[in-house]
């Protein structure tokens, strides 16, 4: 009975599952609308005619945006506008802690290198990109079998002048879809509230329930006179967007629809038991322990450094969002018994795969020799592990990287080549020193190279970082001195940048001598020889194995609804509004207020300072049309299954309207890119009515809220 019940828990639930939206109809609407929905799957994807879709954007690549007007308006995440905000910040003219409105469109601020992404329309190509490929065949010559018919795709694609296409792999390279795409790349920047707000509650609430933060800036997509796209330019204009969404005012109530549209990242809902059980064991740990020594450092200095806390913001919040959201997974999986689960499951698999012949021929080994690559690829996994998060993490190593590559060039493809090639180079490095500070590496490489050195065994340590460690009494701090004390291309960014114009070649010679950089040759030497090779092997072998499996499955597990792995395409989640029992005695409610925020309120925190505007403004419950019965909603959670990429996702009610911003999980559910559990994983979004109330009445920016389309005024649950 007990095995029983644990096999059904890992059949697909209502809420479980990414779904790729030209399928809607055929998946997924009747379950939709039995769940509340109103509108039609056509309303939101159709390539005939305007539909939801065509307000969904993929912003930069990482996240997702939306369109809310028809002037181009896009709202994301506070921390995905983040970095443009952080670029455009200086000490005098602080945006992070001020927040920024651009008062006019003449305001708004150019973002070189951000872009946005349309998808025109979505196409099975599975038949085109898997002809002539044969089971016979090995990893590499399968893929370059499907990159061959991928290219050949170019020729026969329709779509306009001014549109791409990408092809991805779905469900572990059984199937191919193919995108035609739309990108902006004249993205500026309109506003966002400062960081008290945007990020309130930090890394102390990040992946929390409940929450407060108000994660959420804007940006205006500008095209070409024709609405077309075009790189920027003065003369650009608002795009005007096929679709926009219209803002409901009318929030939410327990049970309500909602679903999630945008461009979840990365999943793994289909490993086997053994790899899930390995990354509980072997490599979140270890990735959070380097981490734990690496934050340590960053934290130290932002503290008490101003310009330190600006260089670092973004690295000090990526570097510590993974890092919190493992230690959430490996909690997740214990606790919902994943592992076991996934036991039960494969065994009754086997069962179904013995009864029958022609299975038990072609899929009677899979699941055992899955165990044996994954037994296989376990050190060489961590090995990568480390080197990832410590070799990769140091920047000394980084820049003198950038300079390699350089004299990379100048061997290989001659002097005209590498004087080409040096502008590239400066702008490269120029980038790295606008966010680094030699005292905080220094303290980096000291701690992370200790850990190195000491945590793994000698197979995966180079010689030269032995004899180095040997000679210098495992002191790491005496190495760093060394290392770093004179060192111009460590300390002295703006004269190596200069004399790269000047002299290129001294530059690369002074490099040659760099202790650092001679440590860091070594290393990924190493690395190359002991770690990468074997890797890639066992990874070629274990995709092979696990594309098999994911055939298997959905062959022999016929009564379970298979959903695509997120792999950064468009998707639609959906579930109801819902709170949760975290774990005995302990049941969290579905919304949360402004009153909240003022709970959390310490002066002068770091991380829960409240802005003295929104203090009076909730002293005089002036919350204009988005409150409700006097008090101010901040966020929200439901059952849509979401990952990393989906913030700045939209959340839409059941007729479509948006209603909120999808920006994190709660911290018993992150394991939902795992191992979704209805019971416990939720995503959190913050309500559209805090985001209006911000703008209009904090910001004073109502000339934005102007060019929305507001509906359902005065219609609170
Ligand atoms: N956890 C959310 C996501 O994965 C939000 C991260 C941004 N906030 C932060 N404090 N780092 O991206
Ligand atoms: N915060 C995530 C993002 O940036 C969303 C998530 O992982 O739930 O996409």
């Amino acid at each position: 009975m007990v095995a029983f019940l644990l096999f059904l828990g890992t059949a697909a639930h209502a809420d479980e599952g990414m779904w790729l939206p030209l399928f809607l109809q055929q998946l997924n609407e009747k379950q939709m609308r039995s769940m509340g929905m109103k509108i039609t799957a056509a309303d939101i994807y159709n390539i005939n005619k305007g539909s939801l879709k065509d307000a969904i954007v993929s912003f930069g690549g990482f996240c997702t945006g939306e369109v809310i007007s028809d002037k181009g308006l896009v709202l994301t995440n506070h921390h995905c506008g983040f970095d443009a905000v952080q670029n455009h910040s200086t000490l005098e003219r602080n945006y992070i802690r001020d927040g920024f409105w651009a008062k006019n469109k003449g305001e708004e601020i150019p973002n070189p290198g951000l872009f946005v992404t349309f998808i025109v329309r979505i196409e099975d190509v599975s038949k085109t990109a898997l002809a002539g490929v044969t089971p016979a065949m090995t990893e590499q010559e399968r893929s370059a079998a499907i990159d061959k018919n991928i290219a050949g795709l170019k020729t026969t694609v329709k779509r306009e002048a001014y549109q791409d296409f990408f092809v991805r792999s779905f469900f572990e390279g059984n199937q191919y879809f193919l995108f035609v795409t739309e990108t902006y790349k004249d993205v500026r920047l309109v506003g966002a509230p400062p960081s008290a707000i945007g990020n309130f509650g930090k890394d102390t609430d990040n992946w929390m329930w409940p929450r407060h933060t108000g994660d959420f800036s804007m940006f205006r997509i500008y095209a070409g006179k024709d609405n077309k796209p075009a790189d920027f330019s003065n003369e650009n204009v608002p795009y005007v967007p096929k679709k926009s969404l219209s803002i409901s005012l009318g929030g939410m109530k327990e049970g309500d629809f909602t679903m999630v549209f945008g461009f979840p990242g990365r999943t793994t809902q289909y490993l086997p038991a053994a790899a899930v059980d390995q990354i509980m064991q072997v490599n979140d740990p270890a990735k959070i322990a380097i981490r734990d020594k690496a934050l340590g450092v960053i934290d130290g200095f932002m503290r008490k450094d101003e310009k330190i806390k600006i260089q670092y913001a973004a690295k000090y919040a990526s570097i510590s969002n993974a890092w919190k959201k493992w230690q959430g997974e490996v909690l997740g999986l214990t606790s919902t018994k994943a592992v076991d689960k996934k036991k039960v499951y494969e065994a009754e698999f086997q069962k179904r795969v013995n009864a029958n012949p022609a299975w038990k021929e072609q899929y009677g080994s899979l699941l055992g020799d899955l165990e044996t690559s994954y037994a296989e690829i376990n050190k060489y996994g961590l090995a990568r592990d480390y080197f990832n998060e410590t070799i990769s993490r140091i920047e000394a190593f980084a820049l003198g990287a950038q300079l390699n590559n350089l004299a990379g060039i100048k061997q290989k493809n001659g002097d005209k080549a590498f004087k080409d090639a040096v502008p590239k180079t400066i702008d490269r490095l120029a980038d790295l020193y606008k966010e680094y500070s030699p005292e905080v590496d220094k303290q980096l490489f000291t701690v992370l190279m200790e850990k190195f050195t000491k945590d793994q065994p000698a197979e995966f340590l180079a010689p030269e970082l032995v004899a180095l460690a040997k000679s210098n009494d495992y002191n790491f701090s005496k190495i760093a001195d060394e290392f770093y004390t004179g060192n111009d291309l460590l300390n002295a960014g703006a004269k190596v940048l200069a004399n790269l114009q000047a002299n290129p070649d001294l530059v690369l010679m002074a490099n040659d001598l760099n202790k650092a950089n001679q440590l860091f040759i070594s290393l990924n030497a190493h690395y190359s020889a002991t770690v990468t090779r074997k890797l890639s092997g066992l990874q070629a072998k274990i995709n092979q194995l696990q594309r098999t499996y994911m055939k298997a499955q959905m062959e022999v597990m016929k009564e379970r609804k298979f959903y695509p792995d997120a792999n950064s395409t468009l998707r639609v989640t959906y579930g109801n509004v819902k709170g949760y029992q975290a774990r005995d005695a302990v049941k969290y409610d579905f919304y949360s207020y402004l009153d909240g925020v003022m709970e959390k309120y310490k002066p002068g925190d770091y991380e829960f300072d409240v802005p003295e505007k929104l203090r009076t403004l909730y002293k005089n419950k002036d919350y204009g049309p988005y409150g409700k019965n006097g008090k101010m909603p901040v966020c929200f959670i439901a059952m849509n299954h979401t990952t990393g990429g989906n913030s700045g996702s939209p959340a839409l009610d059941a007729s479509g309207n948006l209603v909120g911003l999808n920006f994190d999980r709660v911290w018993e559910g992150t394991m939902s890119d795992i191992n979704y559990d209805p019971s416990i994983c939720r995503n959190i979004m913050v309500d559209i009515r805090y985001v209006l109330f911000i703008i209009d009445k904090y910001a004073g920016a109502g000339h934005l809220v102007q060019e929305m389309k507001l509906v359902n005024k005065g219609k609170n649950p």
